[in-house]
């Protein structure tokens, strides 16, 4: 059932193990500093690949990094893995929140955020490949069944319609930077510069280089700090840097499956102008 491994709080579903009720709570008093960065997804947007790119900047500008691995440095707002309170700054965050569950100083666009979205067809292949090989989610019995669970948002992370829908309607009030994963795909050093430029960061054209170089699929495969090869094999049997592709879907979905996520997405999401790419 898949009622074990996630829990509702605050109308979003969390896996049980990764945090508490009471920890969410906190959140809300949780105080965000000017410098504080994040970067926000649903899950198996390109969240890993943001992070390697915002560690790197601030890397390369001066800031070291002594950290084993990039969830160090850029550690979950959600799951408490240190005390973030004597986190040095600038202090970088990784996180899944909606938009109702994200501390309220954030609001007052103290801090940054880089948004990523991932066009729902190859977010919710990769999220199937990811759930069959991580243990602490709830493992599907086929794509069909997966794909159920996903339209209905009857799964950890809740709905991504909803996540993007509540995240891009209320841009406004936030100090955000809305990125897709595809057009990171398509020319990933004007990604990199855009996200400079939010930050406020200069950098030279060699230092835009290495940060790209970093950032490509077969180096972030073979960079541990970024692979997330820290997890144990029995907690983790996968690759999570899987395919790195737009346009997987196609293996995967049925014409008529297809057909129903487009219709969904016109249900929930049409009338924001949003765009996808999808090959
Ligand atoms: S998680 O678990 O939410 O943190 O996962 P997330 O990092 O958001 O998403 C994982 C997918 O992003 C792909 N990825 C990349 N694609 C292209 N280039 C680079 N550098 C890169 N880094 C991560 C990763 O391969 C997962 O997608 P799939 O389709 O499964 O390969």
């Amino acid at each position: 059932q898949i009622r074990d491994r996630v829990f509702k709080h605050k109308n979003y579903n969390f896996v049980v193990g990764h945090t508490t009720p009471e920890y969410i709570d906190s959140l809300e008093s949780f105080e965000i500093k000017d410098s504080d960065v994040f970067v926000v997804t649903y899950p198996k947007s390109g969240t890993v690949w943001a992070q390697q790119i915002i560690i790197s900047i601030y890397e390369l500008h001066g800031n070291q990094n002594k950290y084993s691995n990039n969830m160090e440095r850029m550690p979950w707002l959600e799951y408490k893995t240190a005390e973030y309170t004597l986190l040095p700054s600038p202090r970088l965050f990784a996180s899944h929140l909606p938009e109702h569950i994200m501390p309220p100083g954030v609001k007052e666009k103290k801090a940054k955020i880089v948004y990523l979205m991932r066009n729902p067809k190859d977010n919710m292949v990769s999220f199937y490949h990811f759930s069959k090989a991580l243990a602490d989610l709830e493992t599907p019995e086929s794509f069909d069944q997966f794909f159920e669970w996903y339209i209905t948002g009857n799964i950890s992370s809740s709905s991504w319609f909803d996540h993007v829908r509540e995240w891009y309607s209320n841009r406004e009030q936030y100090n955000i930077l809305f990125l897709t994963y595809e057009e990171m795909i398509l020319d990933l050093k004007a990604s990199v510069k855009k996200i400079c430029n939010f930050l406020g960061i200069n950098l030279t054209e060699a230092a835009i280089s290495q940060v790209v170089e970093k950032a490509t699929f077969q180096n972030m495969k073979n960079d541990t700090k970024a692979n997330y090869e820290h997890l144990s094999p029995e907690r983790f049997s996968g690759k999570f840097l899987r395919k790195g592709q737009i346009g997987d879907w196609k293996n995967t979905l049925t014409v008529a499956q297809s057909e129903r996520v487009d219709q969904v997405l016109q249900e929930k999401l049409g009338d924001l102008p949003l765009s996808f790419i999808w090959e």
